[in-house]
Parts: structure tokens; sequence; C-alpha cells
């Protein structure tokens, strides 16, 4: 039996995990702990405690309140920490980078440090892309590259994978590092560019593209994301970093087309707006190093993926309903309320 502790486990990839997990290993036993911030929801693990008992359960908590995590590892022997947690969305670190700070930096190095004292058997940090920075037209990024972050979210996943590389220099820890692509699947919050722009398009609402639309982003499901980060834990070389990525680049602008056409809605909604400030370009990942080492591919073609992933939204109204009609207004008016239209 392992004992697995999974953070953010209420989150989009979180959630996705644990169910991941619960079905396809059914000798791990999951203790999910999450914040449950804005972008925490219980209702993305509901019916979990029913389905899988003593396997799976949940407990509210910060990562960075040292005393917290001190009695969480008291109780429990983890065979496995998956670490997830995160302020995730690149635009609100731009409005504020503190609470990413606190959770993406000190939540790391107060989980190392509990992992390092209770002698939990092996730490896998969930990271980026976006640790490499950004793109021209060509080349993609590979492991060796040095990091360039240029987002205050980023420059906090950075200094994260540098502590969890310096843990195993150090303390010869036993840990490894997932950089993945960007995700896309259920339970997306509909702050990111899939959901923000399926949930609009279906309130025929104005779709709010950044710029001219032409910045690369290199798309994987959920779920290929959530196969490799059990393949790294299981088989990964201790100390490594392994990308994960969808062999899926497209334009962001061609995104709200296919999203657009898919729905029937047409693309007068489109609205091009002041660009994100500091915008990476483009983003494209080489996973040939976990490819070749453990054997891992994503599986998930862009179109099939977009296809259920609209089909989920369409059958979920009332998950996103209800988010849209809480604090998130507050939050879509502070981004998008006046923003320049070009
Ligand atoms: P998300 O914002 O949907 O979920 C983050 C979860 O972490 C939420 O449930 C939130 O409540 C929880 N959380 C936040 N602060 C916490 C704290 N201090 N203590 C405990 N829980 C806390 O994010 P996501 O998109 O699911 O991303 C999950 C992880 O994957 C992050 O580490 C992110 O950097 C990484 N990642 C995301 C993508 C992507 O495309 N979404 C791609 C690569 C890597
Ligand atoms: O690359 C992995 C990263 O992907 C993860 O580490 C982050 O947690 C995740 O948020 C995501 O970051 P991005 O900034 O790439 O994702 P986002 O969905 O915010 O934006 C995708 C692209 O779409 C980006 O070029 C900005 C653009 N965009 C986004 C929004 C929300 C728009 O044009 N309009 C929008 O309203």
């Amino acid at each position: 039996m392992q004992r697995v502790l999974i953070t953010g486990g209420c989150g989009f990839i979180g959630s996705n995990l644990v169910r991941y997990i619960l079905r396809n290993r059914p000798d791990w036993h999951v203790v999910n702990v999450d914040l449950l911030t804005y972008a925490g929801n219980l209702e993305n693990t509901e019916g979990l405690e029913q389905a899988y008992g003593s396997r799976y359960s949940f407990a509210r908590g910060d990562i960075s309140d040292e005393r917290f995590i001190e009695e969480l590892f008291s109780r429990n022997k983890f065979d496995l920490v998956l670490n997830l947690a995160a302020e995730s969305h690149v635009d609100r670190s731009i409005e504020g980078a503190g609470v990413f700070v606190k959770t993406n930096v000190l939540g790391v190095q107060v989980l190392l440090d509990a992992a390092l004292r209770h002698g939990t058997g092996r730490f896998l940090q969930v990271s980026t892309d976006e640790v490499y920075g950004s793109l021209g037209a060509g080349g993609s990024f590979h492991e060796g590259l040095p990091l360039a972050p240029n987002s205050p979210y980023s420059a906090t996943k950075a200094a994260a994978d540098l502590l969890v590389k310096a843990y195993v220099h150090t303390h010869g820890m036993d840990a490894v590092i997932t950089r993945c692509s960007n995700n896309y699947g259920p339970y997306q919050f509909p702050e990111k560019l899939i959901p923000l722009m399926v949930v609009n398009a279906l309130n025929d609402k104005d779709l709010p593209v950044y710029g001219d639309g032409r910045n690369v982003r290199d798309w994987i499901h959920v779920e290929d994301h959530c196969r490799g980060i059990v393949v790294v834990a299981e088989r990964g070389r201790t100390g490594e970093v392994y990308n994960l990525g969808g062999d899926s680049e497209r334009e962001n602008i061609e995104i709200v087309r296919a999203i657009c056409r898919r729905l029937g809605k047409p693309e007068t909604l489109i609205r091009f707006v002041k660009d994100r400030p500091g915008h990476d370009f483009r983003y494209a990942m080489d996973h040939s190093k976990i490819s070749r080492e453990l054997g891992w591919e994503p599986e998930i073609g862009f179109e099939e993926g977009l296809d259920s992933t609209i089909a989920w939204y369409l059958e979920n109204r009332r998950w996103w309903e209800r988010i849209i009609s809480g604090d998130y207004r507050q939050y879509y008016e502070r981004m998008y309320g006046s923003r320049e239209r070009l």
C-alpha cells in the first residue's frame, strides 16, 4: 500500500489527478490537502469519500502553515508527496505577487522540510514549462535549458524548482520535478483561456483575446498530464526533471475560433483587447526524455480533447454557473471591465 499526499487536490489538475489515481492505482491511499482558495472547489471531488471509503480523505489547510503541515506529517507516514498546490494564474500574479511567493515558494519549503524530517519516500514537484521563459517562432524547451521565467507566477515556480533541486543535492532527498505545458479538460477554472472562452461564448459575451491572438501554447489534455505525473512518481530518476507536452501547438486565436465553431457562435463575439504585460510569445515542449526513458507519450489528440472538454462544460453548466455568479464577477470586472479594445 502506498500512502500518498496530494496537495491542491481540489483544483483543476489536482482533482483530475486524485480521480486518476483512485481509479488506476487500487493500492494507493490518497490524502488530499487543499486550502480551498478561490480556485479550490469541493465539488471537484464530490462523491470520492463515498466511492472509495478509506482510500480517500480530505483535510483543509495551507501548505505554507508549518504547524498544520507538521501535524499532518506526524499523523501520516507518506510514501509519496505530489505537490500541486499553487497560485496558478499569470494574470493574477501581475495584479499581486505576494500570495504567489507565499504558496509557491514558502509552501514548497515547508513541505520539503516536513518531508525531510519525516522520511517521506519521494517528493514530486509539479512545475511548468513557463519556467523556461518564452520561445520565438522556432525551437522547443528541453530540460537542459537555463531557467528564464518572465512573470511573477513563473518566477515563483522556478524558485520552487531550485529549492527542490537544492534539497536533492544537499540533503540527498529523493525528489523529482515534472514540467508540463498548458492543460485543458474538465474542472478547469474559467479564468483560463479555454474555459473562459467556452463559458463566455455560451453566454453570448465578448471573447477577449489578448494582443493580436498570435501567441502560441502547446496544449495537453489533463488526463495525459496526470498519467505522466504518476509515471514519473513511480519510475522517474531521482533529482531529474521531466518535461511533458501535448505536441499540439496552437495560436490563441485558432483556439477561440475553434470554440466558436463547435458551439455555433459567431466570430463577431471576438474582441482583441490590450495585451497581457510581459506576455510570453510561445511555449513548445520537447518531451523526448520522458518518452525515451519512461515510455510516456500524450495520447489524447487536441481536436478530440477539445470536443470532450466542451461537452463536459455543456453537461456541467451548474458547476461553472455557480463559479461565475460568485466572487468571479469582481475578478472579471477588474481584469476585463475597463480593458482597452484594440
Ligand atoms: P488551480 O489554480 O486550478 O488549483 C490550485 C489548487 O491549489 C486549488 O485547489 C487551491 O485551493 C490550492 N491551493 C492554493 N494555495 C494553497 C495553499 N497555500 N495550500 C493548499 N492548497 C492551496 O491550478 P491547476 O491549474 O490545477 O495547477 C495545479 C499545479 O499544476 C500548479 O502547481 C501549477 O503551477 C501546475 N501546472 C499547471 C498547468 C496548467 O496548465 N494549468 C500546467 C503546468 C503546471
Ligand atoms: O504553460 C503552463 C501554464 O499554462 C501553467 O503553468 C499556468 O498555471 C496556466 O495558467 C497556463 O498559463 P497561460 O498564461 O499560458 O494560460 P492562460 O489560460 O491564462 O492563457 C493562455 C493564452 O491565452 C495566453 O497566451 C494568454 C491568452 N489569453 C488568456 C486569457 C485568460 C487571452 O488571450 N485571453 C484571455 O482572456
